[in-house]
């Protein structure tokens, strides 16, 4: 079925007094209302454990709104189409929230004409997952219904097989959203049409003419305000089998059948997590730990967490056999940057010798994103001299662009019913088994590197012989 809006929605929020509903996920649903996007009749029922009563409620939704720029024009309206439910939902103790449900879906039927979609968004952390779930079957609120679940999405292979087969018990595949917030990212996004509308690039995309794949996420930030969560998570359960491989799968995937069904475009998304090699720990891993991390809160004085991780995957499809595809991310870093770098052969080039640099195409996926093109080019002057110059394309400077924040564009194919940028039970599988030798005996032990730099030297092992490109980048496109 083609993707649409319905006509009306309900919106129940698990989690909503949270950190996620409060920066991301309630902020999206207004940016999608100020644009037009919102279903012309909606309501968020907000739930979570504390007690707040609906003035609490609507004080926090409104300085969540503040805080992000989203707050409408017409406030009392808006407040007025939210409800809210304390304590929590579970299997065994439903509270009050199948009854307000059906009556809020009655409101909606009588004033749009027809029967709202509903939709769950669990904005709780992993472990309330299971009995939320099991809590929507048990209580008659699966049926018809799209369920949002936010990552991480199993934190093994085995708690990822529970949870799959806890869900697959009370949903239908269709119903599932997996939220990866990165697919949602403009720049991401970007790169299947760049791949797939334009034979300057597509023609260059396999390992015929690429040497290498970067896929480099530093950030600035600290982890002191989720000290507790960092340590029982780490850098490669957080960014790794999760984000930097969403990314990769959407750079390595081969061409969907029907370039404009959604379902294909998930399909071929989900094979080329298929042919991720297991990482290779020993050769192809480093962990790295910034000092200062084991003084945090709630940091253990001996902790062996990850708070960098840098790793070279192998892609076994016909299109990228023998290309690494290198891929790092850390906290406290030098820099905040979200950038995939493909580095072209120079070999076939008869001026490569004298060539300062191989070409480059840089995607940059953060905010509205933006694309770059590293070429050589004769350096203007009497001399035959080569230089090396940048072509950046800021994509938020594109006829008729106007970005989404990624969580909004998730949003928006949540209610048109468009999985093509979520991810799947196999994908994520598929991901697992290729990440599972870091959940082992053999993982490496971090290695210490000081807030402000770029992760242990031994990462740059990685990376040899042309470094990582984004410490010799001198505009990062899109970032104006
Ligand atoms: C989250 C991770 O999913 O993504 C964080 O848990 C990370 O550790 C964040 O900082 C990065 O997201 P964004 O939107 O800033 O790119």
């Amino acid at each position: 079925m083609t993707p649409h809006h319905p006509s009306s929605v309900v919106i129940v929020l698990f989690g909503a007094t949270g950190d996620l509903a409060c920066r991301m996920v309630m902020p999206a649903m207004f940016e999608l209302e100020a644009r037009g996007l919102m279903p012309e009749h909606w309501r968020l029922v907000g739930s979570a454990g504390d007690d707040l009563g609906a003035d609490g409620f609507t004080a926090i939704l409104r300085t969540s709104l503040e805080a992000s720029g989203a707050l409408p024009p017409d406030w009392d309206h808006v407040a007025a189409r939210t409800r809210y439910l304390g304590g929590f939902f579970s299997a065994d103790e439903p509270g009050d929230l199948p009854r307000v449900v059906a009556e809020v879906r009655d409101e909606l039927a009588a004033t749009s004409g027809s029967d709202p979609l509903v939709v769950f968004f669990l904005a709780v952390p992993p472990s309330a997952f299971p009995s939320i779930t099991m809590g929507l079957g048990r209580h008659g609120l699966a049926e018809g219904a799209r369920v949002v679940f936010e990552k991480p999405y199993g934190t093994s292979s085995d708690s990822f097989e529970e949870l799959d087969a806890l869900v697959k018990h009370t949903l239908r595949e269709d119903q599932v959203f997996r939220i990866d917030h990165f697919l949602g990212k403009e720049g991401v996004q970007a790169i299947y049409t760049l791949r797939f509308a334009n034979k300057l690039f597509g023609a260059q995309w396999d390992r015929h003419s690429v040497a290498q794949v970067q896929v480099d996420v530093p950030e600035t930030l600290n982890v002191a305000n989720r000290a507790s969560f960092y340590e029982a998570t780490g850098a490669a359960l957080d960014m790794l089998v999760t984000h930097l491989f969403q990314v990769v799968s959407q750079v390595a995937m081969d061409t969907p059948f029907d370039l404009a069904d959604p379902d294909s475009v998930l399909f071929e998304r989900d094979a080329v997590l298929h042919r991720f090699r297991p990482l290779d720990v020993e050769s192809d891993v480093v962990l790295g730990q910034f000092q200062g991390y084991r003084d945090l809160d709630g940091v253990h004085p001996d902790s062996e967490q990850d708070t960098f991780v840098a790793a070279r995957l192998w892609v076994d499809s016909d299109r990228w056999r023998g290309v690494p595809f290198i891929l790092r991310t850390g906290k406290m870093m030098a820099r905040k940057a979200q950038l995939v770098t493909l580095v072209l052969r120079p070999e076939d080039d008869p001026l490569s010798a004298i060539a300062a640099r191989p070409n480059t195409i840089e995607i940059n996926f953060s905010g509205a994103g933006g694309i770059s093109l590293g070429v050589t080019v004769k350096a203007p002057g009497p001399d035959a001299r080569l230089s090396y110059g940048h072509a950046v394309l800021d994509l938020d400077d594109v006829p008729g662009g106007e970005p989404l924040s990624p969580y909004a564009s998730l949003i928006d194919d949540v209610l048109r019913g468009d999985r093509s940028l979520f991810t799947t039970e196999a994908g994520l599988r598929a991901a697992f088994r290729a990440f599972e030798p870091l959940l082992g005996p053999d993982r490496p032990r971090p290695l210490p590197y000081a807030p402000g730099g770029w992760g242990p030297e031994e990462a740059r092992r990685l990376v040899e012989p042309s470094g990582w490109m984004l410490e010799q980048l001198e505009r990062v496109p899109g970032e104006g």
